[in-house]
Order: C-alpha cells, then structure tokens, then sequence
C-alpha cells in the first residue's frame, strides 16, 4: 500500500512528507524533484511570496545515496518566508477572506484567531504535495508512463488545440510561462492577468492533466472506492481552488448521442484499436491503455487587492477584507499540482496491481503485462 501525508505551515519552519510503500530500488533525484518544485512557484500571475521562496527539497530518512530501500521516504522543503515572520508580532486576524476556509476552520476548531487556520488552509502545502508527485512521477517513469499538464483556458481566454496531439500540448506548456500549447492564446492571457492585477482582482481557469502509456487495468469496477475516475476526481478536486473536474470531454459528450461518444473497437494486435478517446483514458472505472485525460476547474483567487465584504468576529460589525499578499492568478501552479495529484493516483493503482517490493519486479511485470 502506498501512502503519503504531509505537515506544515504556510509561515512554519517548513513542509514535511512521509512516503511509505515505495518499492526498493528506485532512484530519487533532488534536482528533478526541485525541478517540479520550481514549475509550481514559476508562472505568469504568481505573487510576491514566490520571489522570497527558492523551493529545495531535502531527504531526511529512506534513501541509500539516491536509491530507496523499501523504508518510509521523508523529505523536508524548508520555508524560507519564516525568518521574516518568526520575530514578528502579528496581530490576530478577525475578518474572514470570502472564498477561504478562514470562517468555517474557525468555527470548527474553535480558533478566534483566524491566521491559525490559514496557515495550514493555505495553498503552500501543495509544495509538499508536487514533490511526493515527482517521486511518484520517477516510479511511473521507471515503468514506461508518462506525465504532463497544461493549462486551457484562464479567465476566459481560451487556447485552441483542436488537432494538436497530446505529446505536442506537454511539450509546448513546458516552454510556456502560462504552461498554454497555443502562444495566441497565452499573450492574451498574460494581458488578462494584468488587467486583473491592474485592477485588484485575480482570475480562474482550467487545466488538463494528462497521463501516456498508462497500463490497462489500472483500477476497478468491482466497488465504488476503486474506480480510477473516482479516485482521480477525488484527489484533483483535493486541490485549494479546484471546485470542479472532467474525465475526456465529459461534460461536452453530454450534449451528444452515444454513437458519437462512444469510442468504437477496431482489429489490431495485441489489442483492439480506438480511433478516439473521448472516454479520457478509462472506461468502468479501469484505465483502458488510451492517455489519461483529466480537465479541473479552477476558481478565481480569494484574495484580492479589491476589498471584499466581510464581518469583524471581534465586533460583530459589517468591516471588509484585508488584503494580504497573494498571487492573481495561479491557474499554471494549479496545473502543477494537478499532475502531481494524477501521478499520485496512478502510482498507488499501479502497485495495486503489479505489487513488487523492489523495482525490478515491478518492471517485469509490467513489462510481461505490455508484451
Ligand atoms: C498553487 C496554488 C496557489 C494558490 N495561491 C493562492 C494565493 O496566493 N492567494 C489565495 O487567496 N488563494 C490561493 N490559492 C487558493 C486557495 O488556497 C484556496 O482557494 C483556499 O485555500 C480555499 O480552498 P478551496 O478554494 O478549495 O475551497 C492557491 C491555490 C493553489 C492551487
């Protein structure tokens, strides 16, 4: 079994993860994993807080060198940004941000102090999150599969890619400061996000995450908590400001009969052909060896220079948000996560099936299982 958890502060010492299940004998890059960690805090429309942070992964416990042993996998991202706050004496928050989980954290746990749940509520736990995705993404890599996002769409500027083939989407976000395939489409969203900014406002989008030469029989139907859509959905939807997600073109295929769904079977070896894919990758709840094709909703960023309503709990009375620094758009970033969520869910699925303790196994037997 395979599972992670992590712990810290947006303004804490640091992020913590603890990985167990991986099997022995993979190798763990730092530079790689800080390479997933720099794409995350890059991205047009991002705030001040990336420009103090320089995200660096350390491994404290489950690795021989580079390699693991079969041990729980720690590793450590230290947070910059807290040397500026350790001193510092921050007076409480009383005001809850719309959109945030300011109000009803407080409520639940009880704290008056609403910085106590925003600490913790905060989007800077996904850094911790796209590394364990990156050493996951090292094991799918091991075993053939590979990973990639891109971003479709971000306050309604929409990238047109009809006809660009998947591999070609990947590729071209990763040059691309919006991680957008159509260059048109980016320079129009650069120029949203700064009107936005210009503004005081901040924007949403969407993204695709997407997973190649992903094994057939990844999940299944046989009960409802090991469908691999479901587990996919549950875990992009995980995501701070994810508030929606697709599998294919799910919400497009509504609108149309199920003869122009439905992706047809025709002769080849070792396994029938598609011609489309408009089932995203996985059909009952089993991935059917096509490309993993997710899409997420991304809502506009809570916080904004522009003050929003609000109600001091201290007082009882109307007051209206304070700002505090925040990105305007962090539809890229998401796009990041997304990925590192995805990987996360096939690597757990993956190992459902093959099992393996140590890495050769596993390889052998995918390898058996493509042949
Ligand atoms: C990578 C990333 C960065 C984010 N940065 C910010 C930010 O700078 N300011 C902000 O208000 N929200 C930011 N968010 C969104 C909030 O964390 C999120 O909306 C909030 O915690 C409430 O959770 P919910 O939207 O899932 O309900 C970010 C989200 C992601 C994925």
């Amino acid at each position: 079994m395979l599972r992670f958890l992590t712990a810290g502060e947006s303004h804490g010492p640091c992020l913590t993860a603890i990985i167990e299940g991986l099997p022995a004998g993979l190798a763990v890059r730092a530079d790689e994993v800080n390479g997933a960690l720099s794409r995350r805090q890059a991205g047009y429309g991002r705030g001040g807080r990336q420009a103090i942070e320089r995200d660096q992964v350390r491994f404290t416990g489950g690795l021989d060198g580079e390699w693991t042993t079969g041990a729980p996998l720690a590793l450590v991202i230290d947070n910059r940004d807290w040397e500026n706050w350790r001193e510092r004496a921050v007076p409480a928050w009383t005001r809850p941000r719309p959109g945030h989980a300011d109000w009803a954290g407080s409520v639940k746990y009880g704290l008056s102090d609403l910085r106590q749940v925003a600490e913790r509520a905060s989007a800077r736990e996904t850094a911790a999150r796209v590394a364990v995705g990156a050493v996951v993404a090292s094991l799918l890599a091991a075993v053939g599969v590979r990973l990639g996002s891109y971003v479709e769409a971000i306050g309604g500027e929409q990238a047109a890619l009809a006809g660009m083939p998947l591999a070609e989407r990947l590729a071209l976000a990763l040059a691309s400061d919006v991680s957008c395939p159509d260059e048109q489409a980016a320079a129009r969203m650069r120029a949203r996000i700064d009107q936005a900014r210009a503004e005081g406002d901040s924007l949403g989008g969407r993204v695709a995450l997407v997973g190649l030469d992903v094994p057939v029989g990844l999940g299944s139907y046989v009960q409802w908590d090991r469908r691999l859509d479901a587990r996919i959905a549950a875990a992009i939807v995980s995501i701070p400001a994810v508030k929606g997600v697709e599998i294919g073109p799910a919400f497009a295929n509504t609108d149309l009969p199920g003869t122009l769904v439905h992706d047809a079977f025709y002769p080849a070896s070792p396994y029938p052909e598609r011609q489309t894919n408009r089932a995203g990758g996985i059909e009952g709840g089993v991935s059917n060896g096509q490309p993993i094709v997710v899409r997420a909703a991304v809502k506009p960023i809570p916080t904004t220079v522009t003050p929003q309503n609000s109600v001091d709990l201290a007082t009882g009375q109307a007051a209206v948000t304070e700002y505090q620094r925040s990105d305007v758009c962090a539809v890229p970033a998401a796009a990041v996560v997304g990925e590192a969520m995805l990987a996360w869910v096939l690597a757990e699925a993956l190992l459902e099936r093959y099992g393996g303790d140590d890495l050769a196994t596993l390889q052998r037997r995918v390898a058996d299982d493509r042949a």
